[in-house]
């Protein structure tokens, strides 16, 4: 598995390197025009440029994102309400994805107080909501953020390890969505998860263009077993395509080998777009 991540991740790095420095452009699609525009670092240079929202997205949207610089879409596969239930949005937003050629990672927002879906079953109804609607999924990120959604004490873990063993047990790759704060508060920084889990954090000072942090990992501080991080969120509900998203960088894997591994699939794939 994860060598067909790192030839997939390959994919994401060929389409994102030429589109890397029309990111700033999708600045203008803001609706906040006076702020001014933030100069891209220069570490930023090694960074892919990625959304994540929970709405379905049309070829339209997507084409538009492609086209501004972005090259990874993360769609939420996972409703937390009542109990939690799979959430078709991803599934179109996955198959419109393959279509346009943009890399497509799925994230999940577990209900981990549901009185009747232990952390196994809710990855279960994931994973097979994804693969009857014909998606072959690679891998899921977790989000473990919000401490209100969560119990405050060690049923968190449990329920943590309950849903990464069951997407293990599939051959899914996890990667975990949550901040250090996050993961002090619900897990009390618990260091007991695979070295392979990967960690994708945010930093946003409030929401909007003008509560952005650096796109840059340069504020990443290690918590858990993770020493550096693969995906950052440092914008949080702004409008990018006509859509209310929030925008992250990410590190790109290799690139021609990653290209030939999608073409190889005739299904849509999800994930293994952020490299393993
Ligand atoms: C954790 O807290 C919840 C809610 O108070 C409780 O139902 C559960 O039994 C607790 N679990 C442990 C392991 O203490």
């Amino acid at each position: 598995m994860t060598r067909r991540l790192v030839l997939l991740a390959a994919f994401v790095c060929y389409t994102s390197a030429a589109a890397l420095f029309q990111v700033p452009e999708a600045e203008t699609l803001h609706k906040l025009a006076e702020t001014p525009s933030k100069d891209v670092p220069s570490d930023a240079a090694a960074l892919g440029y990625a959304v994540d929202f929970s709405v379905s997205a049309s070829t339209t949207t997507l084409n538009c994102l492609k086209s501004g610089g972005y090259s990874v879409v993360f769609t939420r596969a996972y409703n937390p309400s009542g109990s939690g239930s799979f959430d078709r949005n991803s599934a179109t937003t996955i198959k419109n994805a393959n279509t346009v050629g943009l890399g497509v990672e799925a994230y999940i927002t577990p209900q981990p107080k549901s009185k009747t879906k232990t952390g196994a079953q809710q990855f279960v109804e994931v994973y097979q909501g994804l693969t009857s609607s014909g998606i072959v999924i690679r891998s899921a990120w977790i989000q473990v953020t919000s401490p209100a959604n969560w119990y405050t004490n060690s049923t968190n873990v449990n329920f943590l390890l309950s849903m990464i063993n069951q997407a293990r047990q599939y051959g899914v790759a996890v990667g975990i969505y949550t901040s250090y704060s996050d993961w002090y508060t619900i897990t009390s920084n618990y260091q007991g998860l695979p070295s392979d889990i990967l960690v994708w954090y945010y930093n946003v000072y409030a929401s909007g263009v003008t509560g952005e942090s650096a796109p840059t990992y340069t504020d990443f501080r290690p918590f858990g077993t993770w020493k550096v991080p693969t995906v950052k969120q440092f914008a949080q509900v702004e409008s990018v395509c006509q859509t209310t998203l929030n925008r992250n960088v990410y590190t790109p894997g290799i690139p021609a080998l990653a290209e030939s591994e999608v073409q190889k699939n005739k299904a849509p794939v999800v994930g293994g777009f952020i490299r393993q």
